[in-house]
């Protein structure tokens, strides 16, 4: 994982394993082999599969490597992968990124997917409220920053309810399937 150069900047360093956070409907946590069925349910979806590695098709073994894969996000470096789920039944319903890559830069990217099935309960916005808080604790981090489609209302509003706001519209800025696609930036300090 990228860690701050300057000791000196460090309040608290990011952990090496992965926290389970709790919000209000959501529970926080590492994907877990029984989260098969939730990512199956979402390898049709139009946009999940262009802008994660979901697999684009339900075979089980792509699945479970896609699972493997977000349980290996922290060692590798990339940062947190967890599951949202539900908070009274534990069954996961999507997931959230905080990807810290550029962490020695004071800065880290959201990104979260929620589940047809489960959409419009208010799943991604206490999930991002609650990512947004937990990383807020991180002095090393300064800025949290997302990128999102103009026409996608439902992400955006999500940021802008959990306190981001909205910096400019980037041209160009991401390969979305076959395109390059105009996306909004949005920030939220960690000092707000
Ligand atoms: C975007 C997405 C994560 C929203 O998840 P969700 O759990 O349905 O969102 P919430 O229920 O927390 O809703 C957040 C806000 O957006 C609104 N909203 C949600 N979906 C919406 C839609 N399709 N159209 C308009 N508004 C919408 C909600 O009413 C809520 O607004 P409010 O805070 O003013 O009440 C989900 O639709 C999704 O996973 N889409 C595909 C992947 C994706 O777009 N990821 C984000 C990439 S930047």
């Amino acid at each position: 994982m990228s860690l701050p150069a300057d000791p000196g900047t460090m309040g608290r360093v990011l952990p090496m394993t992965m926290p389970r956070l709790h919000g209000s409907l959501v529970v926080l946590r590492a994907f877990e082999s029984g989260d098969q069925d939730l990512v199956t349910s979402v390898v049709s979806d139009a946009l999940i599969p262009l802008i994660t590695t979901v697999p684009p098709d339900g075979d089980a073994e792509d699945v479970a490597a896609y699972i493997a894969r977000q349980r290996g996000r922290l060692q590798e470096g990339a940062g947190y992968s967890f599951a949202i789920a539900d908070a009274t039944s534990g069954k996961g319903v999507g997931q959230i990124g905080l990807w810290t890559r550029e962490a020695h830069l004071g800065r880290a990217t959201m990104g979260y997917w929620v589940a047809p099935q489960f959409r419009r309960r208010g799943y991604a916005r206490d999930a991002l409220a609650t990512v947004t808080t937990w990383a807020s604790s991180f002095t090393v981090l300064h800025r949290l920053q997302l990128f999102v489609e103009p026409w996608n209302t439902g992400s955006w509003r999500a940021a802008e309810a959990c306190g981001f706001e909205r910096e400019g519209l980037l041209r160009g800025w991401e390969l979305v399937g076959d395109r390059y696609k105009d996306m909004y930036v949005y920030s939220r300090l960690t000092s707000a």
